[in-house]
């Protein structure tokens, strides 16, 4: 587990950047981790954030084609696990980029817990220290100070909070901030004010949005053309007075609230809650004066599309901790829309299976029928010769 301290750098600058959603598995897709390692390079972050979801947990024992198990031990499990984090973590610690992570809804859905799986984790050099003292809260609930440049000084801090979960059979049995992690969270931060003198300025990652994200919905018509499916055969869109961004999707959320949002009202140290899940959301707004942050998906694997594939940036100042800068990058701001970008997100995405299939098929049938037409010409010419 990484050891250091994470500080400022010299020039006050402290770059954080967000990977939600990787949700991929022992045998990978590349076009995901091609662009994350290439992310790495050209961000040059000082954390990454791993927010969830960060293995397809719920099919790592399924067969290469279709989801018949074919691991059905622990061991077995585990084995795919730690080579399907590999392809995550490897990346970053070859950088030696300290990162964090919480975890999603897919990730313990399977016969190892989400304290076993953090092992995995903190076998890293560069995966900063999680929670493993505080049983009342999860694993994966737990924070990262962030100190000055130039002192000891606390001068900034990432929550990282548990929002979903699984049960010993791998299904869902709660998808929401426990009342455990927002009363951990209030004293922290009070402990974390006093010892500093003032509160620490923060921002806090999370999987799964708050029940709140669906008021920056408004319902409109099926046919206006922002229109996302919502329940109970509703439309709606993103509300453009309340949020800045795109939504292809209505707000997945947790189940239930236990007053996140006033303990961070009350506490007033948070300059944002960060979420992913919502693989093709991608947006900044405000509930009740919290500032709200939408990640969008990078994996490959799962649902997404050409927008939203890619990362989020957070720029921190140490001058001025109450405000932050943040983008988003996607695959095609990275590889720009090229032949062979093109190709390449065609043959790794999700959504184009179907026509990844016709594709290996119809270069298989030219590859043959090329063979082919090169053994009969030299087989006539063979005989021509004799
Ligand atoms: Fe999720």
């Amino acid at each position: 587990m990484y050891k250091e301290k994470l500080k400022f750098n010299s020039d006050g600058k402290f770059v954080i950047l967000q990977v939600s959603d990787a949700q991929d598995m022992h045998i990978p897709r590349s076009g995901m981790f091609k662009m994350l390692n290439k992310f790495y390079d050209k961000i040059n972050p000082d954390l990454i954030v791993l927010t969830g979801d960060n293995i397809l947990g719920n099919h790592i024992n399924d067969a290469p084609i279709g989801n018949r198990q074919n691991v059905k031990t622990k061991k077995g499990t585990l084995k795919r696990m730690k080579k399907a984090l590999g392809y995550l973590l490897k990346p970053i610690e070859k950088r030696k980029i300290p990162f964090a992570f919480v975890y999603g809804n897919h990730d313990d859905r399977n016969c190892v817990t989400k304290k076993e799986q953090a092992e995995i984790y903190g076998t890293y050099d560069y995966c900063v220290p999680f929670n493993l003292e505080n049983d009342k809260v999860d694993c994966d609930t737990y924070n990262v100070p962030i100190y000055s440049s130039d002192s000891d000084k606390l001068a900034y801090n990432i929550w990282m909070i548990d929002s979903a979960g699984a049960d010993d059979n791998g299904d869902n049995c709660f998808e929401y901030v426990k009342p455990e992690a927002i009363e951990w969270y209030e004293n922290k931060s009070k402990e974390l004010e006093k010892e500093n003198g003032s509160p620490v300025m923060s921002l806090m990652f999370q999987h799964i949005p708050v029940p709140q994200t669906k008021e920056l919905f408004v319902q409109c018509d099926e046919n206006d053309k922002l229109a996302v499916k919502g329940r109970e055969g509703k439309f709606y869109k993103l509300d453009p007075d309340k949020a800045s961004g795109f939504a292809f999707e209505y707000a997945e959320t947790t189940s239930e609230d236990f007053g996140q949002l006033d303990a961070i009202r009350r506490r007033g140290d948070v300059c944002a809650l960060v979420f992913g899940h919502d693989h093709i959301n991608c947006f900044t707004a405000e509930i009740d004066g919290v500032n709200i942050v939408q990640t969008p998906g990078a994996s490959f694997r799962s649902y997404g599309n050409m927008v939203s594939r890619g990362v989020r940036v957070f720029e921190l100042d140490e001058n001025d901790t109450s405000t932050f800068k943040t983008y988003t990058i996607s695959y095609f701001d990275l590889y720009g829309k090229k032949f062979s970008s093109i190709m390449r997100y065609i043959m790794n995405a999700d959504e184009y299976e179907k026509i990844k299939a016709v594709l290996v098929a119809l270069s298989a049938v030219i590859g043959i029928s090329l063979v082919t037409y090169i053994c009969s010409v030299f087989h006539l010419f063979t005989r021509f010769l004799y």
